[in-house]
């Protein structure tokens, strides 16, 4: 199928790696022109690269810490200036840190704000205009399965990602008339980086052995196996193409069946 999106601009945030990697890989495919940024530069090149190698499309990149202004101020006019005006924008930034809610304070709070929310909101503010001019444009952002069933220790995630996926769904109903779609993508267990670092943290209040945890964490997946970045990175694809014109702000879980709720 073709998608419709060949020469569209995307910046796809926090792609050196993981996830963020994976939806630059199914867009180049997809033939749209990429900007992607993550913090380590040595890392982007080489991500850039391999990009390239895959198709025939342009790929810029510039590195940078979302959750410092001044960086976002820099990718927002790295992005301006190498797009002229993005049709497509995902937003995805590493994770906060895993904590228990009562072991949270303020600054805690501050620190996966300033990660997970302020980006998105900066970056929406600066290309939403160009988008409702042209009347099309995409945006995705990286949530987690923790904004439908809190995920212990990750309060952090479970607070801040539910205040981004409510803060969206109520974009979404602004700017649906404008051509834009607003969705997010829930990942349950996806192989990549974050994985190990995940799974460490919660099976440290189980008291269980990784391979034991692991093991028993499989179990409870319908498709009994964890999900391939490639996979998430497809799904992210069909959002942004011609033909999911009409899906608009909705949390689409990539889970191998793991939520439990019907809606
Ligand atoms: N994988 C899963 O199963 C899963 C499940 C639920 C939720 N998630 C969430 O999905 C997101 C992506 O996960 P992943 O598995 O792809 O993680 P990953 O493999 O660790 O990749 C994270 C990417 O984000 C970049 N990054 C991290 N912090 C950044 C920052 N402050 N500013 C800019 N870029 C930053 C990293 O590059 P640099 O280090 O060079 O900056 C890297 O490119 C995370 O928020 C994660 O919590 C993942």
């Amino acid at each position: 199928m073709d998608f419709g999106i060949k020469g569209k601009h995307a910046l796809v945030c926090a792609a050196s790696r993981g996830l963020g990697f994976a939806i630059a890989k199914a867009l180049a495919q997809e033939g749209v022109d990429l900007i992607i940024s993550a913090r380590d530069e040595e890392k982007l090149n080489e991500a850039a690269e391999a990009l390239r190698k895959l198709a025939n499309v342009k790929v810029d990149y510039v590195a940078g810490d979302l959750s410092v202004e001044a960086d976002r101020k820099k990718l927002i006019e790295f992005a301006r200036e190498k797009s002229g005006g993005l049709d497509i924008l995902v937003h995805n930034v590493g994770g906060p840190k895993a904590q228990a809610a009562q072991s949270t304070n303020s600054a805690d709070w501050q620190e996966a704000f300033d990660k997970l929310f302020l980006p998105i909101v900066d970056l929406n503010q600066t290309f939403l205009p160009g988008m409702k001019e042209k009347k099309w444009g995409r945006i995705i952002t990286v949530t987690s399965l923790s904004v439908i069933e809190p995920i212990a220790n990750l309060a952090l995630s479970n607070g801040i990602r539910s205040a981004v996926t409510a803060m969206l769904k109520t974009l979404s109903d602004e700017v649906a008339q404008d051509g834009i779609t607003v969705n997010c993508l829930a990942p349950g267990l996806i192989q990549t980086a974050r994985t190990d670092e995940l799974m460490e943290s919660r099976r440290q209040l189980t008291g269980q052995s990784k391979e034991e945890y692991m093991s028993d964490y499989v179990a409870s997946i319908p498709a009994k196996r964890l999900g391939d970045a490639d996979e998430f990175g497809a799904v992210a694809a069909f959002l942004a193409s011609m033909q999911a014109q009409y899906v608009t702000g909705q949390t689409i879980c990539i889970d191998g069946g793991k939520r439990r709720s019907v809606h």
